[in-house]
């Protein structure tokens, strides 16, 4: 699965599943932009690290430069960045809504339609074409309680890849879009959902939400992050050049039900 000679960007870098990808892509000889909100000591593997907030045209809009002038090219575009609030349906105000399609819905678009120049000149050079990866979850699959505002903003993810994945094919572009849909993975964010279940007084500890999170997985563990990056690595390779529009569950069987 060589990514000899191609340039990545992979955005919410700094968070578990970012920084995995970052080196993943970076093992098979991708050269990784990594970004994110904030300045990272670093992420293995990546080459450059840039601010993104992936919410802001004016952030994608010096990225995008950055990479144009800099390197020329974009090949890999990974857009995992995301957030996700445990709340009741009843208890979501319209900002707190908006602020999860803002990251996991708008940053997706942003993400993708500043990145097209770029994807279009690099498609055609690489057998495969350009790649875009898009992080949606188990949660743009089926329901899950407390979670609205991320279900809905993770279904969207699911739909716009398949909408883009069929119009750059129909337009001859030769990008491919698809999405991956992981399970629990040991990351910050599911440690911040197992407090959330806790501090609304549905569970009485960490421990009670992780062992029910594990049970609920068929292979009985949440994922690493490491496993996800390899879904990616997979999708940005060309050994996946025949996927379009496709979705990867990686959610040990959590989905198979
Ligand atoms: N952890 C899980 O169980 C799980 C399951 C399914 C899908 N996912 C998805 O995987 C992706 C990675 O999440 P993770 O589990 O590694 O969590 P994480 O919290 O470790 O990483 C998420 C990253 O996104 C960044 N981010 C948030 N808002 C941003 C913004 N506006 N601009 C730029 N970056 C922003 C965060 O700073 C963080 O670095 C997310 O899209 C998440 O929804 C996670």
């Amino acid at each position: 699965m060589s990514l000899q000679g191609t340039l990545a960007l992979v955005t919410g870098a700094a968070g578990d599943t970012g920084t995995a990808t970052c080196q993943a892509l970076a093992q098979a000889g991708a050269t990784v932009i990594a970004a994110g909100r904030r300045h990272s000591a670093s992420v293995p593997g990546a080459s450059e690290w840039v601010e993104l907030d992936v919410t802001s045209e004016d952030n994608w809009d010096r990225v995008i430069d950055l990479i144009q002038k800099r390197y020329g090219r974009l090949d890999i575009l990974v857009n995992n960045a995301g957030i996700n609030r445990i709340e009741k349906f009843e208890d979501v105000s319209l900002e707190s809504w908006r602020a999860t399609q803002a990251v996991n819905v708008e940053g997706v678009f942003l993400g993708i339609q500043r990145a097209l120049p770029l994807l279009k000149q690099s498609g055609p050079n690489r057998r495969g074409g350009a790649s875009v990866i898009n992080i949606s979850s188990i949660a743009g699959l089926v329901g899950a309680e407390l979670n609205s505002a991320y279900c809905a903003s993770k279904g969207a993810v699911r739909l716009l890849t398949k909408a883009l994945a069929l119009e750059f094919s129909a337009l001859g572009y030769r990008i491919r879009v698809n999405s991956i849909h992981p399970g629990g993975i040991n990351t910050g964010m599911v440690e911040s959902i197992f407090q959330a279940s806790v501090d609304l007084g549905l569970l009485d500890s960490r421990e009670t939400a992780r062992q029910l999170a594990t049970a609920a997985h068929p292979l009985g563990r949440l994922a690493e992050p490491t496993e996800i990056a390899a879904g990616i690595r997979f999708l940005a390779s060309c050994e996946s050049s025949y996927m379009q529009g496709s979705e990867l569950t990686i959610d040990g069987g959590y989905t198979a039900r």
